[in-house]
């Protein structure tokens, strides 16, 4: 056995901030509400219905994971967040489209309660959004000053114990780190000077790391995965994680692909295209958001199948992603893959994968386990990049010096690895000669 790690107990409430409160943030909520009224269970979420397996086959030690470590209960958390629309999160939620009246409704109460601060707010990172509720700032600093104070006053208002940020606002025009993101003192002089280069998402993060509380990103936007703010992360000892939430086509692309190399089989393409028309589609129809998307999901092929390696299966590989805006399906997004793979001899064969998917019911309980988590790895002592949740996302952050892992399966090993190392249980290799010997 490992030695556990000391993890301060999870007493008092937790507040969960959101950045950006449509149509996922909003599910999410929704959701948490009705379940603390015990009308549904918490399908999707790992942390609430996964279970893990201790010490060996035998020993027949399985327990669920929110009765292994010591995770904050549903009862204690408490939402907030800040939106671009004053709308509080009953409007926002009925706005979405994504839950039924009679689900809104049989929570009403709870969620007209949820009110968004003014958002920081930038046209020219969200060009389809047309803020009326933002904040009024001479510089960033003081923009991000005003997060900060939002965030103390949330915190003190509900008689918060601890709180986590999950960003979870439109999706922001695609950007590469530049000099002001490459240090801390550099970023906080580009603050003071509003340099164009700092994003709304950004000014989130550092605000969240500066208050001491956890930050993952939901969205494709640059935020925490630039250097100067892991480099936060680690002096204040803030865990953080990103970015983009891996829920429905990427999510079949992180199961199918590991599957096919493990029988090695060969593959010539793989073409995705995507219908959605809800606000986070309507967003990502200007072309400077949709690449942010588009960069983020074309990420998982190549690590999964590592083409360097064995370049005679993976070699040629045409990726293509599209993703279109279509109103009449709101939420409802439906997803077609068509993959060319070979076998035996070269022989090709093709697999077509239709996904009907509901984006916001696919993303709530991956917000849910992240709130979560985060707040685990900080009352266990960690900081900085918290790989071992990359299974939550799209392009998992990681050290610059390594490759993210996008394998499902492996970051699941990784994940449940983790909190056995948290518990001080033994790490499972799955070797399992022991049995036999
Ligand atoms: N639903 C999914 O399956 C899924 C998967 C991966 C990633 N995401 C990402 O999650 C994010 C949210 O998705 P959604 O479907 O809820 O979108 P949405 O459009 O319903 O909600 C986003 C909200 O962010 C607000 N917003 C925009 N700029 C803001 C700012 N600067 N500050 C605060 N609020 C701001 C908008 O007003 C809106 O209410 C998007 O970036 C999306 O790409 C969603």
């Amino acid at each position: 056995m490992t030695e556990a790690k000391r993890i301060r107990e999870a007493n008092g409430k937790l507040g969960v901030l959101m950045p950006g409160m449509g149509a996922v943030a909003t599910t999410l909520i929704a959701g948490v509400e009705i379940m603390k009224k015990g009308l549904a269970e918490p399908v999707g979420s790992l942390s609430q219905m996964g279970t893990i397996r201790l010490g060996k086959r035998t020993e027949e030690r399985v327990p669920k994971i929110k009765d292994f470590v010591p995770l904050a209960p549903m009862d204690g958390l408490v939402f907030g967040g800040w939106d671009a629309f004053p709308d509080d999160a009953y409007e926002a939620a009925a706005h979405a489209g994504v839950l039924h009246k009679d689900h809104l409704n049989a929570v009403h109460d709870e969620l007209r309660a949820v009110k968004p601060f003014p958002a920081v707010f930038n046209p020219g990172y969200v060009a389809r959004i047309n803020a009326t509720h933002k904040k009024e700032y001479d510089s960033l600093r003081e923009a991000a000053e005003q997060v900060r104070e939002d965030i103390r006053s949330f915190e003190s208002q509900n008689d918060l114990e601890r709180a986590v940020m999950v960003n979870c606002a439109s999706t922001e025009a695609y950007a590469q780190p530049q000099k002001a993101h490459f240090d801390l003192d550099e970023f906080e002089k580009a603050l003071e000077r509003s340099d164009a280069s700092i994003s709304p998402a950004m000014i989130y993060a550092y605000a969240a790391l500066k208050e001491g509380v956890p930050y993952a990103n939901g969205a494709p936007s640059l935020a925490a995965d630039i250097p100067a703010l892991v480099e936060l992360a680690d002096n204040a000892g803030v865990p953080v994680a990103g970015k983009d939430f891996k829920t429905g086509q990427t999510l079949m692309k992180t199961i199918v692909a590991p599957g096919l190399k493990a029988r090695m089989l060969g593959m010539e393409g793989w073409y995705s295209t995507n219908i959605l028309g809800n606000r986070d589609g309507e967003v990502l129809d200007d072309e400077k958001s949709l690449k942010s998307k588009e960069v983020s999901k074309l990420s998982v092929l190549e690590s999964i199948l590592d083409p360097e390696k064995n370049p005679e299966l993976y070699g040629n590989i045409s990726h293509v992603v599209k993703i279109n805006y279509y109103p009449p399906r709101g939420d409802a997004k439906e997803g077609w893959d068509n993959i060319d793979i070979f076998g035996w001899l070269g022989y090709p064969m093709q697999i077509k994968i239709n996904f009907l998917a509901r984006d916001s019911i696919l993303a709530a309980p991956i917000v849910l386990d992240l709130a979560l988590f985060m707040d685990l790895a900080h009352r266990a002592g960690m900081s900085g990049i918290q790989e071992w949740l990359s299974f939550y996302f799209k392009s998992p952050m990681t050290l610059p010096e390594l490759y993210p892992e996008n394998d499902l399966f492996i970051q699941q090993i990784k994940l449940k690895n983790t909190l056995r190392a948290f518990m001080g249980e033994d790490l499972i290799t799955h070797l399992g000669l022991d049995y036999y010997e």
